[in-house]
């Protein structure tokens, strides 16, 4: 009989509930615990622990503690302070980037000198610490001209700024360096020519040498219908993405992807985990805006399940830096997932506001748990992307059908979503 695994899932997103759901298909996994998690992973989990996850050490203690077999780290920031370095140094099997390898999402400046070094397409750009330097590098641009100004580290999707003339981007260059916007990680920055065209992601499932292409998936970032109205961390996706065609996918690969990884190889890295490629699809090809080290979220809810294979048994196979399996093998189905968000998000917003779940829901549709907890026995919102519905079917039409169906149930008190998740294609030009 094969091994049986004990897994801890890192997180407490949608990506996290995703990603446990999937674990549980898996005949490799025996018990499965996660921390923090969140009201669907303690549902669904054996047990959920109230541990900082931004701090490696208490990762490591309690996966010591629990007699954890792998541990999986959904978010960035555990995997940008070293979570996965803590956990292999205690023996502890461990998916995800190590932290030299996660510094293509820890630091900006470090990516995009990575980039310029082996020529991968990106937009032009200058690092800058000093004010002075930062200022004269935006005479180089005309006066009206859109510059973008980017905080180097982590900044929750917060730190980038289009600034749309050089006023503006003077003034977002003081803000980070002079005024600590973003703290010590806009003590660094980024400025770069901004980029038109259609944007789109990219994930692959690393292991050194060898990859996996994951499912294409097309994200909505913006909080309103046809793309309007302020940035979110994503309000819904469908996958596959039905605009990508095949033609560009193989470019992509081609220009970015395999030079990226032949460039990991010439610098020592040894990646592994996922790696997801954001990029705008120019006139001039495709260029990288910017690499993050772990799933997106809400693409995952996807992702994962488009493929047959047993997600368990590649994240296993990728940590024991084992061989991966040639091609992923698609169901052919198509998924859309709509997030159902609190009233005022991404502003501020009410938390603590009872749930309910439907009795039933139309075939192949799910409800991950994103912002939500049990607060004394009741299921309560606690965040501002509350629940992804996710729906699958043999056609985008019925999959939309099916998650718009299930998302007229009344889950919150003025939940919101967007009604057009799959059929708006906007670009920015
Ligand atoms: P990033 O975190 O670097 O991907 O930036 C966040 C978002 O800002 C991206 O998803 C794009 O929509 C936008 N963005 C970043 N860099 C550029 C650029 N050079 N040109 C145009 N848009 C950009
Ligand atoms: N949904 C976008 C991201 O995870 O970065």
């Amino acid at each position: 009989m094969k091994k049986k695994y004990k897994v801890l899932v890192i997180g407490s997103g949608g990506r996290e509930h995703a990603i446990l759901k999937e674990c549980l298909k898996s005949p490799l996994c025996g018990e499965i615990i996660a921390a923090p998690g969140n009201g669907g992973m303690e549902a669904d989990a054996n047990a959920c622990f109230a541990v900082n996850v931004e701090d490696p050490a208490s990762i490591a203690h309690l996966a010591l503690e629990q007699e954890v077999d792998l541990a999986i780290i959904g978010p960035e920031v555990p995997l940008c302070e070293g979570a996965v370095d803590a956990l292999e140094e205690k023996g502890i099997l461990a998916f995800g980037p190590n932290k030299e390898a996660a510094q293509f999402e820890a630091s900006k400046t470090f990516t995009k000198d990575f980039l310029a070094k082996y020529e991968i397409p990106t937009a032009k750009y200058g690092n800058f610490t000093e004010t002075a330097d930062a200022l004269k590098f935006l005479n180089n641009f005309p006066e009206d001209e859109t510059v973008v100004v980017k905080a180097s580290g982590l900044a929750a999707g917060k730190g980038v700024i289009i600034a749309e003339n050089r006023a503006a981007a003077e003034e977002a260059v003081r803000e980070m360096l002079d005024g600590g916007k973003f703290g010590a990680s806009g003590e660094s920055i980024v400025i770069e020519e901004y980029l038109t065209g259609r944007e789109t992601s990219l994930h692959l499932l690393v292991s050194g040498d060898q990859f996996l292409t994951l499912p294409s998936s097309r994200d909505h970032k913006k909080h309103g219908e046809g793309d309007t109205g302020l940035n979110t961390g994503g309000m819904g996706v469908i996958a596959p993405d039905p605009t990508i065609p095949d033609k560009t996918l193989k470019h992509i690969l081609e220009t970015i992807a395999k030079p990226t990884l032949a460039a990991f190889k010439s610098e020592g890295i040894d990646y592994r985990g996922i790696l997801y490629i954001g990029l705008m699809l120019t006139s001039h090809g495709p260029k990288v805006l910017e690499f993050n080290v772990r799933l997106g979220d809400p693409e995952t809810q996807l992702i994962l399940p488009l493929f047959e294979e047993d997600t368990l048994e590649l994240f296993i196979r990728t940590a024991q830096k084992g061989e991966l399996p040639e091609n992923l093998t698609l169901s052919g189905k198509s998924g859309i997932t709509v997030v159902l968000a609190a009233d005022g998000y991404p502003g501020s917003y009410e938390k603590n506001l009872p749930i309910s779940l439907p009795e039933s829901l139309p075939v192949d549709t799910t409800v991950i748990h994103a912002g939500t907890s049990i607060n004394e026995g009741e299921l309560v919102t606690s965040g501002g992307r509350v629940l992804n519905i996710v729906s699958f079917a043999e056609t985008a039409d019925a999959a939309f059908d099916n998650v718009y169906k299930a998302c007229e149930h009344p889950y919150f008190e003025k939940q919101y979503y967007r009604k057009d998740i799959g059929k708006t294609v906007s670009a920015t030009s």
